[in-house]
Parts: structure tokens; sequence; C-alpha cells
């Protein structure tokens, strides 16, 4: 396969990248930054040539923490420290709602807006962590790390509260306090029934408290009491993944960080980092000054699985020129496109998976590697992969194998049944842990620059990939283009607006 690329030099922290997409394809997908911690002071958006709008919070403390666009109006709405903004297509502020600081202390559980709480409270920061458009109901999901996690339902045209539930235990979705730890996908089932709400969240050591992934109802009304309750819940069977306690006296800051998450025929998936849990008992004194190890991978679960027995997990990789490349940055839902699709052996309207990883499998914060790889799955391949599993587990081969769920070493129980593409799990061999990683088609790799937020769509038959890389440039990279039609009229101009950080480096400033 071929693949060029082009750096623009406009000096773009792209945390927010993967936003822009949706102007450009008209799809509804948004996501997070790629990273917790990193905030943007500035963003732009490029109107003309060479002509720039901007807009900076009042007080630069107030970090930019997620950004979604409307498809339909090109309005930008923007979560940032303390504040949600509304924004025109060219950046002028139309409305700021406001969100903190506020007296409180993440120790403070129930949070002291239900309870009193002897905990010392301090002024603090109110971080966005996830910023849904529900275009349905015409209102914006804003979810803080104020009270555990407690979230606004605000109406788009003027950013009017119309609810913020935080009486009752499923509305506080986590305490962390960095925005890039929780993921929400919206899942519409038609018009006769409401919504759903996955969310997937760090938990940051208290799995007690929050699952670490679970669906929830997303009411019509915003004032609804039932407002974020699990769409499923008995005392022996719920909708949600709960860490066990367990897990976290071998790894004592066990955490599942989710990167990415999206909706694909009859799935939801999510992308994730996770600490591997090693091979036994290893726990103690000898673990603290060894490196910790993770991996990278895609969890897939049936959108109507009210038990979460569909739950599937699945390593997922890249390997280039010999190196591996483990460590997942960002990732990105597309369609194939007829010139792809032909390399990869699918359908053009087939969906693909862009991700980027990093190098190895071992975070190092100080001498962190800058070597990345930007790679293509097939959705359909990961989906043949885990039906080839689903498969041999129900015929009893091997084990459920997930070490941080403590049902490594549970043999899979075999029984009579056809297991075909659509198979949602039964309360055996459930939930269950492919082992064999699923290795992406790599497209690019750089060692000197490390990419760090990807988007896609498809121009006339071709892929065309945006890379934000750490030193805030962005990469066009064009696959399956024929050498003879390179430049010319093969590659198409960058018509979307552009959002960054005109500072540049805004990630290295943060450390
Ligand atoms: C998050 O919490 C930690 C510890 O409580 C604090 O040091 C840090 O400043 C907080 N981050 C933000 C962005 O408020
Ligand atoms: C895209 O691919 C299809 C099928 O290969 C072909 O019929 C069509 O002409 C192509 N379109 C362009 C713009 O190249």
């Amino acid at each position: 396969m071929t693949c060029h690329t082009r750096t623009l030099t406009c000096f773009f922290l792209c945390c927010f990248l993967s936003t822009l997409a949706p102007l450009a394809t008209s799809k509804t997908a948004l996501r997070a930054p790629p990273s917790p911690g990193y905030g943007s002071r500035v963003i732009t958006a490029s109107l003309e040539e060479e002509e720039y709008a901007s807009f900076r919070a009042e007080n630069p403390e107030w970090t930019f923490n997620h950004l979604a666009v409307d498809y339909r109006n090109g309005n930008v709405y923007l979560g940032a420290v303390n504040r949600i903004y509304k924004l025109s297509p060219g950046l002028e502020v139309q409305v700021s709602h406001e969100t903190g600081p506020d007296e409180d202390n993440r120790k403070c559980y129930p949070p002291r807006i239900v309870q009193p709480c002897g905990e010392p409270l301090t002024l603090t920061n109110n971080v966005n962590k996830m910023l849904l458009m529900d275009y349905r109901e015409n209102r914006l999901l804003a979810c803080g790390s104020l009270y555990q996690g407690i979230c606004k339902l605000l109406r788009l045209d003027d950013l009017f509260k119309l609810g913020e539930p935080f009486h009752k235990k499923e509305h506080y979705l986590s305490g962390v306090n960095e925005s890039g730890s929780v993921f929400g996908v919206i899942v519409s089932y038609g018009n006769a029934s409401p919504d759903m709400l996955f969310v997937a969240t760090a938990v940051d050591g208290k799995p007690e408290y929050f699952p670490t992934i679970s669906s929830r109802k997303l009411a019509r009304n915003s004032e609804e009491d039932g407002m974020f309750a699990y769409v499923f819940h008995d005392e022996f069977v719920a909708s949600m993944i709960k860490i066990p306690s367990d897990t976290f006296t071998v790894i004592p800051d066990f955490d599942i960080y989710y990167i990415y998450g999206f909706a694909s025929g009859s799935f939801v998936y999510f992308l994730t980092l996770q600490p591997e849990m090693g091979g036994g008992p290893t726990a103690g004194s000898s673990s603290a000054g060894r490196e910790q190890v993770y991996t990278s991978k895609i969890v897939r679960l049936c959108k109507a699985d009210t038990a979460f027995n569909s739950y599937v997990e699945v390593p997922v990789g890249c390997v280039s020129g010999n190196v591996e490349y483990r460590l997942l940055e960002a990732a990105y839902l597309s369609k194939a496109g007829a010139n792809l699709a032909r390399s990869l052996d699918v359908a053009p309207d087939d969906d693909v998976l862009f991700a980027v990883f990093s190098k190895g499998q071992k975070r190092r914060p100080r001498q962190e590697s800058q070597e990345s790889a930007l790679c293509v799955f097939s959705l359909r391949n990961i989906n043949e992969r885990i039906k080839d599993r689903l498969q041999s587990c129900y015929k009893g081969e091997g084990t459920l194998d997930l070490a941080w769920l403590k049902v490594k070493d549970i043999p899979c129980s075999s029984a009579l049944l056809t297991i075909d593409d659509d198979f949602c799990g039964l309360d055996m061999n459930a939930p269950l842990g492919v082992s064999e990683m699923v290795r992406g088609k790599p497209l690019f790799s750089d060692a000197s620059d490390k990419m760090t937020s990807v988007v896609a769509y498809v121009y006339k038959n071709h892929s065309l990939v945006f890379v934000g890389t750490k030193s805030g440039r962005v990469k066009k990279v064009s696959c399956g283009i024929a050498a003879a039609r390179r430049g010319g009229n093969a590659a198409p101009p960058l018509h979307l607006p552009t959002v960054g950080d005109v500072i540049g480096a805004g990630r290295n400033e943060a450390s």
C-alpha cells in the first residue's frame, strides 16, 4: 500500500484534532484529548486562506479540555476548567456557563452537596471530563470533576441548565480530575425508546464506588429521576463491570484508561490502555522497582446486552520494521474508502479504525520515546477474531484469560450452540479475554516527533488521515493513492477549519 505524508507546519496542539472530522464527514463522533492532564489555552479556526480567528479564556488557568462541534451549524462547544463555552463557527463567544470553582474535597463521598463532609474543604477547580452532543434532545452533556464527577445537561441554544442530577450514587461518574479519563458513547434504539449512554472511566483506586464501564439510561426529560440509572440492576446482575478490589492488592495503582470509544453495527467499542497483571503473585517489595508494562486493548459489548455478558477484550498493537508499537495514544473510526478497502480486503463502506501507538509497552514520563506509528485495523477482522475465540471457548478450549478481572484461570466451559456474528454472550464464559494480539497494518511511522492524535475521512475513494504530533504539527497521510497520481489534483487541499494552539508546544509547557 502506498501512503504519502505531508507535514503542515502550522503549530497546532492536537488534543482536539479529532473533533474536526465531523465537519468534513457529517458524522457525530466526538472524542477526548488523547492524554490526561494536558490543556490548551487557545483555539484557532482558519476562516479563509491565511486568516485565523482565535479564542482564549479570560483566565489562562482555565485550560481547554474538550471540544464538540455541532455538525448542523458549525457551532463550537468548549469544555474548559470551570467553564463551558458556546462559540460561533468564527469563534466568537455566544454564551459561557460557569461550572466552578467551588468548595470540595475529593475524599468527600458522597459529595458535600448531598451530605455534610468531615474533610477540609478547599476551593477546587472543576475540570471538564466529558462533553457529548445529544442531538436528539438538543442538549449538551457536560461532566466535570467536582463532587465525584457529576454531570450537567445544558440546552444547546443558550447553555441553559436543563438538569444536574447529583443525589444518587449513579450520578457520580468518578472523582478523577484528569480530563482524558472518561469516555462516553450515546447509543440510540430508534424513536420508541430512550437513548443509552455507555460510560467508561478510570476509577482512581475506588472500584467500590465507580464501575469502570457501565450503560446508563439517558432520559429524554433532563430532570427525570432515573437519569443515568444503570440500564439494568438487580441483586445479581447489572449493566456494569467493576474492577475487583483484589486487583489493587497486586497492582496498587491499577486503572483502566479509556482513550476512545464508538458504536458500530450492533456493538459498542472502547479502546483502553491498562497495566499488565504479570505472571503470578509478584506483589511486594520487588515489584516497586520494576517498570510497569502496559497493554492496549479493544473492548467490545453488544449495544443491547443489559447484563454485560457480551464483554470481550482483545489486545491490539502494531509491528513495523521489527519494532513493536503497543502503547495506544489515539484512535479514530472511519470508512475504508475504495482504495484502502482493496488493500485491506474489505468493502469501501466497512468501518476501519486508525490508531496511533508509541513504541514498546512501558510509559516513561521522563525519557519518553518519540517513536510512534500510525496503523489501521479492519473492524471486520477484529470481529472475526472475537468470534473465533468465542467459538473455541464454547468448545471448552482455554481459559477466560482476563487477569485484572480475576478470571484468568477459569476454564472455558463447553456448550452446544451456534455462535454467529451477533452473539451476545451467556452467563457462562463471560467476560472473556482474548490472549493473542490483533495487529494493525502499519501506514506510517516516525521516530522524531511523537504522534498524539488522529482523524480521518474519505475523499474521492482515498483515505485521508491527519495526525497531530506532540510538538504541535499536523501531518496529512494519504493512503492508497497511486504513485502516478501523486501531486496534481490527487491530494485535496486542507479545507477543514483547524483548531489548535497558537502557542505551539502546549504539551511541553505543561510538564
Ligand atoms: C487534580 O488534583 C490534584 C490532587 O488533588 C491537584 O494537585 C491538581 O492540581 C488537580 N488538577 C487540576 C487541574 O485542578
Ligand atoms: C471510486 O471507486 C469506484 C469503484 O472502484 C469507482 O467506480 C469510482 O469511479 C471511483 N471514484 C473516483 C472519484 O475515483
